[in-house]
């Protein structure tokens, strides 16, 4: 069991939009001086042991971070009770990640954009099957997102 706080993002694929939330929320944990645990998985294994598509390491290369060396891996029931808060990046995966968590888990389960202020209970868009600049719309959204969470770990209501 991971040390609080203890977060892990999760989408689908964990190769466009979970590892650069992860990105995202290392830099601005550091920025806004939180200790944390970060990790990133996908609901799906297809691309487990490969590298953030390069569309996200390019983008997340713009802003200043470095994604290259992360390797996608599935998220497990084993999670929910190293973590204490997996993040959701859309509905469905929120969905499927309720239906995951074993009954005694630790972790609480959000969306990502719950975390923002105006846009609770929406979707970061999946960019995968578009264009580059879906990946900017992503990074600013997840970017967002790490900064409110930050935040809210840092002051507990
Ligand atoms: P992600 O994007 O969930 O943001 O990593 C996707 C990556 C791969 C697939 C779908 C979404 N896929 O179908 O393989």
């Amino acid at each position: 069991m991971h040390p609080d706080p203890a977060v892990l993002f999760v989408c689908l694929g964990n190769i466009c939009r979970s590892p650069l939330a992860e990105a995202a929320f290392r830099a601005e944990a550091e920025r806004q001086g939180l200790q944390a645990i970060v990790d990133s998985a996908g609901m799906g294994g297809w691309h487990a042991g490969e590298p953030p598509d390069p569309r996200a390491q390019t983008v997340a290369r713009a802003h200043g971070v470095e994604i290259g060396h992360l390797r996608a891996r599935q998220v497990t029931a084993a999670d929910f009770h190293q973590f204490s808060h997996v993040i959701a990046l859309d509905g469905s995966n929120l969905r499927d990640l309720r239906r995951l968590r074993p009954g005694q888990a630790r972790a609480s389960l959000s969306l990502l954009l719950d975390h923002v202020p105006g846009r609770g209970g929406e979707d970061v868009a999946d960019p995968y099957y578009g264009s580059a600049e879906g990946f900017e719309v992503t990074w600013a959204e997840v970017r967002a997102g790490a900064a409110g969470l930050v935040r809210a770990l840092l002051s507990p209501a």
